[in-house]
């Protein structure tokens, strides 16, 4: 059985770099970034599309910059809302398969139950309003897809809020941390790996299984949740306590508006194909024994209750 090509857009980025390496289990990985293919350049995304021949494209290049993109919104979209549409596009006259990464923000966080694929997008934000029009140019194409809505993505590498925690911490013995907005942190190994699982299975091609799935850690978290846990850990690491505050979103002003609950249900990815995501302090306890903040007195995992 010939291997198929497996492009991965935004290869450099945090979930890409994850995703080129859990792939490399399934076919012939392509990995892609800013430099081999602008996503501003619409003619250049036709011809390398036509180039290269993906059988999938997995995009997980993206303007992630939520505050920036207040004041760069045509950029955004081009990014985020018109190119995914193009890929889409070409991947449907060839037959191939679209996978796309989406956002909890795509909601606007009024409900306080976790959000299932069912309920009704609102996008509160630039960014968030660029990301649900590049699902909805998916679903336009009529390509086979798999949207996969996530959150929160963290992990050793990139720009995420787990490093800039950390480098926080070297400077300060105290931080204020937003406390009433809620959703899920995603380590992007598991997130990728989360990918892999589906791609492995045969029925992900089949156009019955094309759709939108939520796809985050499990439980649920605020900022100040999440912070307090990484300060734990930079503490039994360096011997140096920082103290992390509760504050509210109003405390604590930003460019871009987010949603205060935006945890998502992850029922249909299991349903559908059996993917169970594991718990975010599971993942995070990962990442940081990766990252040498182990504890020592509680070894590696921390002790059943
Ligand atoms: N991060 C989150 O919490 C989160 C949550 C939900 C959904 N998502 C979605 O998940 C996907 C992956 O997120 P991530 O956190 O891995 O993002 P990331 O680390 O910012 O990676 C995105 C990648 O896309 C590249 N990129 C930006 N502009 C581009 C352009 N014009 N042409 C080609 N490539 C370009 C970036 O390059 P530069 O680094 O040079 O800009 C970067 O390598 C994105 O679609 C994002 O919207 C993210």
């Amino acid at each position: 059985m010939s291997k198929p090509t497996i492009m991965v857009t935004g290869a450099n980025g945090q979930l890409g770099y994850e995703l080129v390496r859990e792939l490399s289990l399934l076919g012939n990985v392509l990995p892609v970034d800013i430099e081999e293919l602008d996503m501003t350049q619409p003619d250049k995304i036709v011809k390398f599309m036509r180039d290269y021949k993906p059988n999938i494209v997995v995009n997980s290049a993206g303007y992630t910059a939520v505050d920036t993109a207040e004041d760069k919104s045509d950029f955004a979209m081009q990014v985020n809302g018109i190119a995914p549409g193009i890929i889409a596009t070409e991947l449907k006259k060839s037959g191939g398969l679209m996978v796309h990464f989406s956002t909890d923000f795509a909601y606007d966080g009024n409900k306080t139950t976790p959000y299932n694929e069912n309920d009704l997008v609102n996008p509160i934000s630039i960014y968030a309003k660029s990301k649900v029009a590049g699902d909805n140019a998916i679903l336009e194409s009529g390509v086979k897809h798999l949207i996969f809505r996530t959150s929160w993505i963290y992990g050793a590498r990139g720009r995420n809020f787990l490093l800039t925690m950390l480098n926080m911490c070297k400077e300060r013995t105290e931080l204020s941390v937003v406390n009433d907005q809620f959703s899920a942190p995603t380590w992007s190994r598991a997130l990728a790996s989360g990918v892999g699982l589906v791609l492995g299975q045969k029925q992900a091609y089949e156009p019955s299984a094309s759709g939108i799935y939520h796809i985050t850690g499990g439980g649920q978290a605020s900022w100040y949740e999440f912070a307090v846990q990484i300060a734990k850990y930079y503490e039994f690491k360096t011997d140096h306590r920082v103290a992390i505050f509760p504050v509210s979103t109003g405390e604590y002003p930003m460019k871009a508006t987010r949603p205060k609950y935006s945890v998502l249900d992850n029922s249909k990815l299991n349903n559908t194909f059996g993917v169970i995501m594991p718990e975010w302090k599971l993942s995070f306890n990962h990442v940081m024994q990766d990252m040498g903040y182990n504890n020592p007195a509680k070894g590696i995992f921390p002790k059943l209750k």
